[in-house]
């Protein structure tokens, strides 16, 4: 079976942002694996304006530069890993703006998540496996949550996440299960949806 491409999204753009350590963490832990390949995108390097187009670009196409490149780069994978925080209980600004800024590049495709935070974004995570089924994406079960005083340790730099053991099981039933799924889905992708007869 061929190598699935997956993305590893950083969610969180701000300069003194903790998001960017998870990410280089589930990208070492990707790399010891043979069936898949990774590429980081920041959402930094996308600096899109709060969504300001005529309609999703499911119905007309963007006009902005900056979203005709991020939709160019989404449409590369068949799979993707987002990194988040919780902001006030919710998806991350930033990250659900460049979720809305693209549409047909997500569909059928398989996403999981990494989350950092008091209670490891597990509630920002939930809001956004609903966003990810109006994608038409498939949102894996098993997640990473960096969480608790786990997290305060990590992100005061008291701790590195690769000491906390536990989480090396997580993250790796959640590349079986992505890899699974991205690979599923790779395979049926051109597949119209078939109305009943
Ligand atoms: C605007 C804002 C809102 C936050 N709200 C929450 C929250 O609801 N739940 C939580 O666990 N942490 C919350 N935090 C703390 C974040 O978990 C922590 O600052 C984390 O480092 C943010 O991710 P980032 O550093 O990648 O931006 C909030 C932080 C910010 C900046």
């Amino acid at each position: 079976m061929p190598k699935v491409k997956i993305a590893i999204i950083i969610g969180t753009t701000r300069a003194a942002r903790f998001g960017h350590k998870p990410a280089k963490w589930i990208e070492q832990i990707a790399a010891q694996r043979g069936d898949l390949t990774t590429e980081v995108l920041d959402l930094r390097d996308y600096p899109m304006p709060f969504f300001d187009e005529v309609a999703s670009n499911a119905w007309a196409a963007s006009q902005n530069e900056v979203a005709q490149r991020w939709q160019k780069k989404v449409a590369e994978f068949d799979g993707y890993i987002v990194v988040t925080a919780e902001y006030n209980r919710g998806v991350p600004a930033a990250l659900k703006n460049a979720l809305d800024y693209a549409y047909p590049e997500w569909n059928k495709k398989a996403v999981a998540f990494v989350g950092y935070g008091s209670v490891g974004a597990a509630r920002a995570i939930e809001h956004l496996r609903l966003s990810a089924i109006e994608l038409q994406m498939a949102p894996i079960r098993t997640g990473v949550h960096i969480q608790g005083g786990d997290f305060l340790a990590v992100w005061k730099g008291d701790r590195e996440i690769a000491e906390l053991s536990y989480l090396k099981q997580n993250a790796t039933d959640m590349l079986d299960q992505l890899v699974w799924w991205s690979g599923a889905l790779q395979a049926a992708r051109d597949q119209p949806v078939q109305a009943a007869a």
